[in-house]
């Protein structure tokens, strides 16, 4: 009885620790693949993905659950000052006249929501500045990430649109965890449609040959870009907005006036980490202790990326990003392709200190006045330069113009996130996917423990392959466009 009585217990701890090795190899292959497997193009990599809206909202407190539903259309009672919303919704026609009067409103009144609650903006806070279009879906998502980073109660919000909305509107102005000011981009397509900075029914077609053109006497007939194609106005937006939401905040702004801490600029369809803030102050801190000539702080590291830029060599680069913001709304998204491991977070504290460059560190990127103040001198490069975008004219800046280029310290463990993926999730092929957020809500989470870093260790990346600029991606050959943009600068 004895001995049975053992040798089954000798069975059963032989089969439990067997058990045990089959359970530790599994653990140890899906460890593998979390950490050395790209997350990234593979379609079976996404199938366990549960990226349902129930798993979504179980990644987020509670408490900020408000900012991912939308509000039940109230039909009867609270329509204050409703008109446009009632307008939209009949008719599915904005009435541009209203837009245009809404937006200088809120332009001119400049209200900073919550500064009671939260105090005046100090030198030490930082100023988040977003640059919205009309995607609240993301928007959605980036807020609930503000909502849970570590002092974002000193922050300042800005969000910069170039899109009227107000749905977009009530959703920005129920944020109570900071303060918040919205400032309205007035040259949109929008409220342009059919006249400049919108497409003119007497504009040149992109294809027209120039002989063609001078022709028909069309308005731009003069100016092709350099790669012999006219104007396409939703191309033209983007740097537009970038340069004008630039000026306003650094130059314009009451509330932004005397800051002269750090700006960080995000996009709508970004995400941060909760430790976002402490991060950037203890890289803005070492940068003073160690590295005097960074000016230019960067909070997002794209990994393996599939850059459109290197295309455009080869390929018609506006075709390509015309036929891709056809799927995408007509908001230009390059085609950064995501992924990020979750080991990177093992090396959380170190950050790169490296020439800035365009594409790979224009994703979270701060600086502060000072930097402003030199970027600003070389207006006519960022305006005149003959690409539609914001970040390549940056670099164009940085290499023929500043005196002090654009230097960045990058963190390698990221903190911001790019969600606004559209096509990465192949089964859905479905641009509002959340599927990237419930990936990003992973990461993080597995994370968790390597945020908040104590201190930050620096490597030094001095040689680059290639920081050369090309010609430029054009897009940008309009007189109209430079005169636009010079525009914003003056006082
Ligand atoms: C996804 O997660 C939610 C909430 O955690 C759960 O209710 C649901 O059953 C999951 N779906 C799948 C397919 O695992
Ligand atoms: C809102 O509209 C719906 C349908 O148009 C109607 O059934 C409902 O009674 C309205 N609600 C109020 C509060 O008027
Ligand atoms: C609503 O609009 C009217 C007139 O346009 C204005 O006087 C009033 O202040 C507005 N109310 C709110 C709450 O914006
Ligand atoms: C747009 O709104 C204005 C008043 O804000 C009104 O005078 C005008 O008739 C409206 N236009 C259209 C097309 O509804
Ligand atoms: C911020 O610093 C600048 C220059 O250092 C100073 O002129 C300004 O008064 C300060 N503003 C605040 C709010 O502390
Ligand atoms: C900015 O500084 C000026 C001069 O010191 C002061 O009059 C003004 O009130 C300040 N503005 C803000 C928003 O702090
Ligand atoms: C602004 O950044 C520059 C580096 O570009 C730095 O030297 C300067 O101290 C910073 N100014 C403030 C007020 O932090």
């Amino acid at each position: 009885m004895k001995s049975g009585r053992s040798q089954i217990w000798g069975r059963q701890k032989s089969f439990s620790w067997f058990r045990g090795i089959i359970v530790a190899s599994i653990v140890f292959f899906i460890w593998l693949e979390l950490n050395f497997l790209t997350y990234g193009n593979s379609v079976s990599n996404f199938q366990d993905l549960n990226d349902s809206n129930a798993a979504i909202f179980s990644m987020v407190p509670a408490v900020f659950h408000k900012f991912l539903t939308p509000r039940p259309k109230n039909n009867a009672t609270t329509t204050v000052n409703g008109s446009l919303n009632s307008e939209n919704t009949k008719s599915g026609v904005p009435n541009i006249t209203e837009i245009k009067k809404n937006l200088n409103q809120y332009n001119q009144q400049q209200i900073v929501y919550n500064e009671d609650t939260f105090g005046p903006l100090q030198n030490d806070s930082v100023v988040i500045v977003i640059q919205i279009h009309d995607r609240i879906t993301y928007l959605r998502h980036l807020i609930v990430s503000l909502a849970q980073a570590r002092d974002i109660s000193q922050a300042l919000l800005v969000f910069s649109h170039d899109f009227y909305d107000e749905e977009i509107n009530a959703l920005i102005q129920s944020i109570d965890f900071c303060k918040v000011i919205q400032i309205f981009y007035p040259y949109s397509i929008q409220t342009h449609p059919r006249e400049f900075p919108g497409e003119d029914p007497n504009d040149c077609p992109r294809n027209m040959k120039k002989e063609q053109a001078m022709n028909t006497e069309c308005n731009n007939a003069l100016y092709p870009d350099l790669y012999g194609h006219y104007r396409e106005a939703k191309f033209t937006q983007t740097k537009h907005h970038w340069w004008w939401k630039s000026n306003r905040v650094f130059s314009q702004l009451e509330v932004t006036r005397n800051h002269s801490g750090l700006v960080v600029f995000l996009e709508e369809d970004h995400y941060v980490a909760e430790d976002f803030i402490y991060v950037l102050k203890l890289m803005d801190k070492t940068c003073k202790d160690s590295c005097r000539h960074c000016n230019v702080l960067s909070l997002g590291t794209y990994l393996k990326t599939y850059n459109y830029y290197e295309d455009a060599k080869k390929k018609d680069v506006l075709r390509a990003l015309k036929h891709k913001s056809l799927i995408n709304g007509a908001q230009i998204q390059p085609s950064w392709t995501f992924q990020v491991l979750p080991s990177l977070y093992q090396h959380s504290q170190k950050v790169e200190i490296t020439p800035w460059i365009s594409s790979k560190h224009n994703m979270g990127m701060a600086i502060n006045r000072t930097t402003w103040e030199q970027i600003v001198q070389c207006a006519s490069f960022f305006c005149k330069y003959d690409d539609y975008n914001w970040d390549w004219s940056l670099q164009h800046i940085s290499q023929n113009c500043l005196k002090q280029k654009l230097h960045a310290m990058v963190v390698r463990g990221p903190r911001v996130f790019h969600i606004g993926e559209c096509g990465v999730h192949h089964k859905k092929n479905n641009c509002e996917s959340t599927a990237v957020v419930s990936k990003v809500q992973q990461v993080l989470k597995t994370a968790k423990r390597h945020l908040f870093p104590d201190y930050l260790t620096l490597t030094y990346t001095t040689l680059l392959k290639k920081t050369k600029l090309r010609k430029g991606n054009g897009g940008w050959g309009d007189h109209r466009d430079h005169k636009l943009c010079m525009s914003m600068t003056l006082r």
